[in-house]
Order: C-alpha cells, then structure tokens, then sequence
C-alpha cells in the first residue's frame, strides 16, 4: 500500500523546521535555530528571525526532502497561527507557492494543537485515547486543554500574564545565564538549593495561570541582591524558582483531575505534556507523581520544542479524521 506522505513546516517563532513525515512517522526533522543571534538580544526579535527564516528555509527544505521525490508528498502542512506574523508569513509562502508548483493540497495547521500531539510519533505501538488533558508549557503558551478528539479541543486554563518558558528566560537573563533560560535553569537545578520562597502566598489552582508575581518577586530579589552589592547565589535563586514554578503547574493539573472532578465526569485517559518546557527534568518528575492516570511526554526534545515533525504528525491526524 502507498504511504501518505506529509511535508511540513513550521516558522511560527525563532526555529526554521522543515519535517518529512510517512503514514504518521517522522522521517527527517530538520530545525535551524536562530537562538545564537536572538541571544545577543536576551530574547526573540521578530524581524530578526524573520530574516533568519528567510536565510534558512530553503537550506531546511532541501535537507528535510534529501533525495525524496516531490511528487510522493501528498500534502504540504504549515503552521498557520498563533506566531510572530512576520515569521508566519514564511512559512505559508513557501507552503501555497510549492502547493501550486507540484499541485499538492495545502493544509493549515494550529500550533498548539500539533503541540498537543507532539507525543504521538509512533502510531503503531498505541493507539490514541480520548479524552485526555493536555498540558502546553512553551516560551509563548501556558494552558491546559480537555482533548476530546483530534478536533475537538477545549481550552480550560491560559495564562493571563507571561507564559512559563518567557519568565525562565527572563530570571536567566537576570541570573547571567543567557538565552535560551529554560535548559541552564534546568541543569542548575538541585533539591537541595530550594531554600527561597518567593511567594508569600501559593497561587491558587482554581485560578486561570498566572506568573507574573513569581517573575516579579524572583527579578526583584535579584536585583535587589545586585543593588547591595552582595554575591549572587545563582544557584540557590534559579532552584528555589524552578521548584515553585514546577509546582504552580502540577498542583493546576491535579486541581482539573481531582477537585474539578474530570476524571469522574469525563473519564480523562492520561495527562500529555508539550512545549519547550516539557523536556524540564523536575517537570517530567513531578508530573508523573501524579498517579491517577498515566502520563506521556514527547519522546525526545526536539518533539517538545518548536519543530516542523510535530506538525507533520497533527496534519497526519486531521487527514485520517476526513478520510
Ligand atoms: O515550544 P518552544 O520551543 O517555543 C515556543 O513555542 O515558545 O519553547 C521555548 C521555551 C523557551 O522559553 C525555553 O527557555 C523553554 O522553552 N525551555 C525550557 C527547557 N527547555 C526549553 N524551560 C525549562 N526547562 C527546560 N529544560
Ligand atoms: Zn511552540
């Protein structure tokens, strides 16, 4: 039988992803990351990585297709929102102009949602089970989504202030740690260095997410540190950070699973994580503590972060869903 053959893409932020993915399975994941550059700056320009995805993208295709034939793609797919416009917009043109020229369907696909299948990049070892919560921790997203099918998807909790992975990238560039934040706050991280508490009261669960308290309170010890002159403790401050905002997310989840009761009502299968922050080794511990139900994250980080496979696998989804 003829494989089904996706190529996507995906330029919703600082990464250039171009992915080859058969029948569900991804072949080639090609991400060029303009993170060095964006460093220079502490965080994402956005005509910066536009330019970049500009400079990248046909190198990215080229890699991603090898020495496959055009003609066997069967359709292209591309993350249509949310993003940067300007980064968008490369995306989709590459998209639609090679959709004319090898006269292919063109699908257009939401970020967060291939986020969510980001997971299931072996269809033949599992099959999917619904509904399950989905956990989305990234630079630009926190929320937690009921998924009842590959198209019904409700969102249940978004983050009305900064998103995780932008307050780990703002305490690390505080802390002198550079950009990305999020993987030298993670490597820095020991229990034995949680000795602050930066807030004198936990968040709570029933509330949608918020993290700018945690952001305020953590860059003002810090700077406060700074104004007298004293050392800074970087590794204590980035551990005593990172516990408490690992924590604000679990106790969020069991919050949905237990005293809002969707275990009961709707039967909630396991808890999926996606994201940036979803390759955060205290995250990936703490999450599979919870034992009510199982847990599944992607398998490895590429599949967490931005990449164009995580597309292909969504896309490859929503087509076995019309077919
Ligand atoms: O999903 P992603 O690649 O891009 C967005 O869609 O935003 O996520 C990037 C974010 C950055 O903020 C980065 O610092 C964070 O994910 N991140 C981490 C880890 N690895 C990446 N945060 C905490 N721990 C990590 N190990
Ligand atoms: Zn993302």
């Amino acid at each position: 039988m003829k494989t089904f053959n996706i190529l996507a893409i995906e330029t919703s932020c600082d990464d250039t992803c171009v992915a080859l993915v058969k029948d569900g399975y991804i072949k080639t994941n090609i991400v060029i990351s303009s993170s060095e550059e964006q460093s220079k700056f502490g965080g994402v320009v956005p005509e910066l990585a536009a330019r970049m995805h500009e400079e990248s993208i046909i190198y990215a295709f080229s890699q991603a297709v090898d020495e496959f034939n055009l003609d066997d793609i069967d359709l292209i797919a591309y993350t249509k929102n949310p993003g940067l416009r300007v980064c968008l917009n490369i995306g989709e043109a590459l998209a639609t102009n090679l959709g004319m020229l090898i006269n292919k369907p063109v699908l257009p696909v939401d970020h967060l949602h291939a986020h969510m299948f980001a997971f299931y990049d072996a269809p033949r070892k599992q099959k999917l089970a619904f509904p399950f919560l989905s956990l989305i921790v990234s630079g630009g997203h926190t929320a937690i989504f009921l998924v009842r099918s590959v198209i019904d998807i409700e969102l249940l909790n978004y983050t009305v202030d900064d998103a995780i992975g932008e307050v780990y990238d703002k305490v690390a560039r505080e802390l002198g740690l550079g950009y990305p934040g999020g993987p030298a706050i993670d490597a820095l991280y020991h229990h034995d260095n949680v000795r602050l508490n930066f807030l004198n009261k936990f968040p709570n669960p029933e509330q949608q997410f918020s993290f700018s308290g945690l952001k305020t309170a953590v860059l003002n010890y810090i700077n406060q540190c700074k104004q007298k002159k004293c050392e800074l403790d970087v590794k204590t401050i980035a551990s005593s950070f990172q516990a408490l905002a690992v924590e604000i997310i679990v106790a969020k989840l069991r919050y949905y699973l237990n005293e809002n009761r969707l275990l009961d009502k709707y039967k909630v299968r396991y808890i999926v994580v996606g994201g940036g922050v979803a390759s955060n080794k205290l995250l990936q511990k703490r999450v599979r503590d919870i034992k009510e139900v199982p847990t599944y994250f992607p398998s490895d980080k590429t599949l967490c972060s931005d990449n164009a496979g995580m597309i292909g696998i969504y896309a490859n989804l929503l087509h076995k869903n019309t077919d």
